[in-house]
């Protein structure tokens, strides 16, 4: 990365809570970013409106409009690459991306799921915790690899799973720490702090183990044990 400000993409398909929370912390300067555009695969996306009102470019490229993913991707590349990004960030993008558009921004794409990676890559994690009787959930940041949901783990954030929990109660605990560690995430990436490899994700040249940092209300753990 070079000395200027670094710049951000987000990729949304909906609501935008953390998108939302990312451009806030780039207000407060919690993030030493800008975020250049906001893209959604979706028109409808609640998340375009609080974007634009924030005064933030967005454009829409509709899956539905292509023939296939790597059409798709390809379109979804030339408008994300329009924006020079340091770093595109997927905030809730549910489209599975080609390995062609992963490698193209290889080492500089980061997605946040809402699990505790490895477990429960794809959809209704929180369905499958309280099913399997958890006691804890979570949500992950990552590097985006090929493997879906499977790329090495930036940050982890756990939270308890309460008796009688459903999905949605479930999910909006989860997302409240989601809120904390995508900024955090984000923010050691702009400092030039984070890389990855094939080995894995380093901090400040130092290999991070396979669950990444711990992130608790009270701090981070940024100690590499
Ligand atoms: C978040 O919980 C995010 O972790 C999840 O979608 C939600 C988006 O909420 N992402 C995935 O499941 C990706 N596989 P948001 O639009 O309010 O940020």
């Amino acid at each position: 990365m070079n000395s200027r400000t670094p710049r951000l993409v987000i990729l949304i398909s909906g609501t935008g809570s953390n998108m939302a929370a990312l451009l806030n912390a780039c207000e407060n300067g919690e993030i030493d970013g800008r975020v250049a555009a906001v893209v959604s695969n979706r028109a409808n996306a609640k998340g375009l409106d609080v974007a634009r009102g924030a005064g933030i470019a967005t454009r829409v490229v509709d899956h539905r409009a292509f023939a296939d993913r790597e059409h798709f991707d390809a379109a979804l590349a030339r408008e994300i690459e329009a924006f020079e990004p340091d770093l595109v960030i997927l905030a809730g993008f549910m489209r599975i991306l080609t390995p062609g558009f992963v490698d193209r921004f290889h080492g500089r794409i980061m997605n946040i799921h809402p699990s505790l990676l490895p477990k429960y890559p794809g959809l209704n994690t929180h369905r499958r915790a309280i099913e399997a009787g958890d006691s804890e959930a979570g949500a992950s940041v990552h590097f985006v690899t090929t493997e879906l949901d499977g790329g090495p783990v930036i940050i982890q954030a756990r939270v308890p799973v309460h008796e009688g929990d459903t999905e949605e109660s479930l999910a909006s605990r989860v997302l409240k720490v989601e809120h904390r560690i995508y900024p955090l995430a984000v923010q050691l990436f702009c400092q030039g702090r984070l890389t990855m490899d094939s080995t894995g994700v380093h901090l400040d040249g130092e290999p991070l183990p396979a669950s990444g940092l711990e992130y608790s209300e009270q701090s981070v753990n940024l100690t590499i044990q």
